[in-house]
């Protein structure tokens, strides 16, 4: 019997349970194909009594959505299994930038410079920025009458002490020599950095705020030989290992004798050119060993002990290292201008 042979092709369609495309399309084709099920029973449909036809037609309708949506059904599932399995976010793809701040390159060259000298026994000691004149310069053996005391060199604290210990913001950090061996017997290695102040009209070459690192290294035996290696040993590490120092006899209150010392252009590499006004040579700090005088007024036995100091200056070193030209720059917060460094330490 025809009904009979549809619902059981409606119970079989029912339970089709293709997984894969290929199952899916072959089981349409048995239904819905040229010579499947469908065409078959329509051919069939044909030799069914009148009084039949129309419980079989509904019948062969139903069994031909049934299978249709029965393919549909599983098709979807399909499609929706494989959505499930691929990833929803793509993890290869870079992160947004996030745009960060960079290490100011007056911080790096400190840090550098610190460095340094920490690997030949230096530790950081600080001071005061509103000094007196004691720390700046009477026990530095500056004269009454030297000229820094002058109120263009100087910027003074108004009412400071009647005593004639005025107060300053202090104009080096020599000043942190003296309080340091105030407090302490050698051996004595330290380095200083810190902010500076002088009364200064601004310039590409000048300002009125800026940044030394002062060096001090006391004990007993120490000889003009013993800064000459150490600061060699700085601008090698500092400017690279063919880098060459000169020492040019100079004065400086407080040290006896006293040198300023130049290193080979880093740019022409003493050939000579703009940056070194044809010298082939850049000076970059002053040094020498320290003055008796200075020893005594802090509290140190210069029969027993001598003694060698320096001082830089950090924005003219970083000017040659970076091949910075007006110093202004340092302290403008150009974005520009900071965002040069990123990434350099
Ligand atoms: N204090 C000096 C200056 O500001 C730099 C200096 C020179 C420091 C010679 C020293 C030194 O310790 O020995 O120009």
């Amino acid at each position: 019997m025809i009904k009979d042979i549809i619902l059981q092709h409606i119970e079989k369609v029912k339970n089709i349970s293709a997984t894969t495309k290929e199952e899916i399309e072959n089981a349409r084709i048995e239904y819905l194909g040229k010579k499947g099920v469908m065409n078959d029973l329509f051919a069939k449909f044909k030799e069914v009594a009148p009084e039949e036809r129309k419980e079989i037609g509904i019948l062969l309708n139903e069994l031909k959505n049934t299978v249709q949506n029965k393919i549909d059904t599983l098709k979807e599932t399909i499609a929706e299994q494989q959505e499930a399995l691929q990833p929803k976010e793509d993890f290869t793809k870079p992160a947004n930038a996030v745009s960060l701040g960079s290490i100011h390159p007056l911080t790096t060259v400190r840090k550098e410079i610190i460095d340094i000298f920490s690997r030949i026994g230096f530790t950081v000691a600080e001071g005061p920025e509103i000094e007196d004149d004691w720390h700046v310069f009477s026990a530095l053996n500056f004269p009454p009458e030297h000229p820094a005391r002058d109120m263009q060199d100087t910027f003074f604290v108004e009412n400071g002490r009647e005593d004639g210990n005025d107060v300053l913001l202090r104009t080096h950090t020599s000043s942190v020599q003296v309080r340091t061996m105030e407090r302490q017997q050698p051996p004595i290695r330290i380095i200083a950095p810190g902010r500076v102040f002088r009364n200064e009209a601004i310039s590409a070459r000048a300002h009125c705020i800026f940044h030394q690192i002062e060096g001090l290294y006391i004990d007993k035996n120490v000889s003009f030989a013993d800064l000459k290696q150490s600061l060699l040993y700085f601008v090698k590490e500092m400017f690279g290992t063919d880098t060459k120092i000169r020492l040019r006899p100079s004065y400086f209150p407080f040290t006896e004798p006293s040198a300023e010392m130049d290193i080979s252009c880093t740019i022409c590499k003493g050939e000579g050119c703009n940056i070194c006004k044809h010298t082939g040579w850049l000076e970059i700090l002053g040094c020498g060993m320290v003055d008796p005088n200075v020893l005594e007024a802090s509290g140190i036995d210069s029969k027993v002990y001598s003694g060698f100091a320096f001082g830089m200056g950090v924005e003219r070193i970083a000017m040659l290292k970076y091949d910075v030209k007006d110093l202004r720059q340092y302290f403008e917060n150009d974005i520009r201008f900071l965002n040069q460094f990123a990434g350099v330490i």
